[in-house]
């Protein structure tokens, strides 16, 4: 039984990196008009209170997005800071499925898949009228390479496990790796926490092995060192980014990074293959 539940965690800094990585790479997609695959392995229940229970016990909100300053935000996430604004006047943060949902077009498509079972029913009756959403409640790691490769379109990936079981560290490479040989041209983007252990390691260089395309890796750190069951930093590996990606991300943080309320906060961006 799954016991992970995202609204602990619903716009800490975790989703802060994750959510900007999704915005541009959907805003640059979004130049060309040939229509878009969107597929969300772990898609969440799609949209979370932050003024609740959940959010109040972590204080994850309130560390993350939450220290934000949305009147000086910066230019290159301006599509992701408007977004959230939105949804955080009404006490609301987005979760990767609406953000997709919101941002694409009446000629894209969005596959979700999300296996909780509280999880999943309010992510099917959030997208009950949306005629581009089809919300699947399987294994999104076996449900992702059936669906590519996709004919005359793009297709953007987003490999978001909770780790909160070893296998997820396999079964990413698994699922990744055949998606990917169906579809060289994706553009896959998986997220992993750097944790104790380093863990997230042994699954880079994994990837690493079969990737023979652009690839990348982007974290924000907000500690030095792991301190017992905790993040030190969060990670985006993104295969096939668009080529503006790296230079927005790493201005815009620039400034993001001086607005989180930790002791030491960096972003980088290290390219692994070009
Ligand atoms: C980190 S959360 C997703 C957050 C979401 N992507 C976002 O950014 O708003 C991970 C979700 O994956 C679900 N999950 C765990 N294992 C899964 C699997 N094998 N297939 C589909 N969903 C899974 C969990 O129930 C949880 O809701």
């Amino acid at each position: 039984m799954l016991s992970y539940r995202h609204g602990y965690h619903a716009g800490g800094f975790a989703d802060l990196l994750k959510h900007a990585v999704l915005s541009l790479i959907i805003d640059y997609l979004k130049h060309k008009p040939a229509p878009i695959r969107y597929i969300d392995t772990h898609a969440g229940a799609g949209i979370y209170n932050i003024g609740g229970e959940m959010a109040a016990k972590t204080g994850e909100f309130a560390q993350g997005v939450g220290s934000l300053e949305f009147d000086d935000f910066p230019v290159q996430l301006k599509v992701y800071g408007d977004l959230i604004e939105s949804y955080l006047f009404q006490e609301r943060y987005p979760g990767s499925p609406l953000i997709a949902a919101d941002l694409l077009r009446p000629q894209d498509e969005l596959k979700l898949f999300e296996l909780h079972s509280t999880e999943a029913p309010r992510l099917q009756e959030l997208f009950a009228k949306d005629r581009r959403v089809r919300v699947s409640p399987t294994n999104g790691f076996l449900g992702l390479p059936p669906l590519l490769p996709v004919q005359h379109a793009r297709a953007l990936v987003l490999i978001d496990p909770p780790y909160e079981i070893a296998a997820d560290y396999t079964d990413a490479v698994t699922s990744l790796k055949a998606a990917y040989l169906r579809m060289h041209n994706g553009v896959f983007a998986l997220w992993y926490p750097v944790i104790d252990g380093a863990p997230h390691l042994p699954m880079l260089n994994s990837i690493k092995a079969f990737v023979d395309s652009k690839l990348w890796h982007f974290e924000l750190a907000v500690r030095d060192e792991s301190v017992r069951g905790k993040m030190s930093s969060t990670g985006m590996l993104v295969i096939n980014p668009p080529w503006t990606l790296a230079t927005d991300l790493t201005e815009a943080f620039k400034a993001i990074t001086q607005q989180l309320p930790f002791d030491s906060v960096k972003f980088s961006a290290e390219c692994v293959r070009d």
